[in-house]
């Protein structure tokens, strides 16, 4: 199973839109994927037309010691399925200050057999919550905007991430950073790739996504830029990004998933996110 935290301590950087369009260019790949927002704001719950849930239904019940994932009620979007956010994330917090606070969603997330990835979308600090997507993933995506505050936060949470991994989660691989809103008639788009790559390597994704009005809107049924904007430069790019990622995190599962076929007329012009590039 893919278990994927998008994370970057600086806010505003494509985080929740990030969550959202993996997850769907995962799940119409035929991927079963779920969401879990677990930032107290619910910005993601929002944006994919969920109202507040009662927190019975909210992912602070993974903090419950009485449940795990599987009893909770997931919300099914058009592509992937979202356990939402709920206000209480914010007032719980207060008493989840135990060092093993930290393990709550790895174990409640541990019997998760109907989900083929998992994608947590995290707040743009270091809170419990934030902690515990780092605590219960293999893999960290850091999206970062070509600008100095949002690259500096970046590189706070792969500092952030390595510190998880050392102590908490050696399971934890080393985060990818993934570009956002780029904006190619800026020219210091460059200089910040060559900066990270410089530091990171490869593990600065090859991938872009850039900016696209396309993706500031939002559907209440959840659907996202693959279904209402198909030929849009944001259904490419995350298209190009899903696929980029699955083959630097989950090579294995590329060939053992099952994959829609690509001449099946409802998947869209984009077909299989393995042939754009
Ligand atoms: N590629 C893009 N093109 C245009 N607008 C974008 C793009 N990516 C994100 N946005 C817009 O930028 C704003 C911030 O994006 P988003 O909410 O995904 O960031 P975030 O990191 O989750 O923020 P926060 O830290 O507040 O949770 C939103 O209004 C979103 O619609
Ligand atoms: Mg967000």
């Amino acid at each position: 199973m893919i278990v994927l935290a998008i994370c970057n301590h600086k806010g505003g950087t494509g985080k929740t839109t990030s969550t959202i369009n993996l997850a769907a260019a995962l799940g119409l790949s035929g991927y079963r994927t779920l969401v879990i927002d677990l930032d107290p704001q619910s910005f993601l719950t929002r944006m994919v037309g969920l109202p507040e849930p009662p927190v019975e239904a909210s992912s602070l019940m993974l903090f419950d010691p009485e449940r795990t994932l599987k009893d909770l009620p997931v919300q099914q979007r058009t592509a992937f399925d979202v356990l939402p956010s709920s206000s209480m994330l914010s007032k719980a917090m207060r008493k989840l200050n135990k060092p093993t606070d930290v393990l709550w969603v790895k174990e409640a997330i541990e019997d998760a057999p109907d989900y083929d990835a998992i994608l947590f979308d995290t707040a743009a600090a270091i809170t419990v919550y934030s902690l515990n997507a780092l605590v219960a993933s293999r893999h960290v995506l850091i999206p970062v905007m070509p600008e100095y505050q949002p690259i500096l936060g970046g590189e706070q949470t792969f500092q952030t991430a390595m510190m998880v991994r050392e102590k908490l989660n050696p399971t934890l691989h080393p985060p990818h950073f993934l570009f956002t809103m780029v904006d190619a008639r800026k020219r210091n788009h460059r200089a910040y790739r060559q900066y990270l790559r410089g530091r990171y390597g490869d593990r600065v994704m090859n991938a872009i996504i850039r900016t696209s009005t396309s993706l500031s809107v939002t559907h209440d049924d959840g659907s996202t830029v693959f279904e209402h904007a198909p030929h849009s430069r944001g259904a490419h790019d995350y298209a190009n990004a899903a696929d980029e990622l699955l083959r630097l995190i989950a090579p294995e599962q590329l060939a053992e998933t099952p994959r829609i076929e690509p001449d099946d007329p409802s998947r869209g012009p984009w077909k299989s996110i393995t042939h754009l590039g």
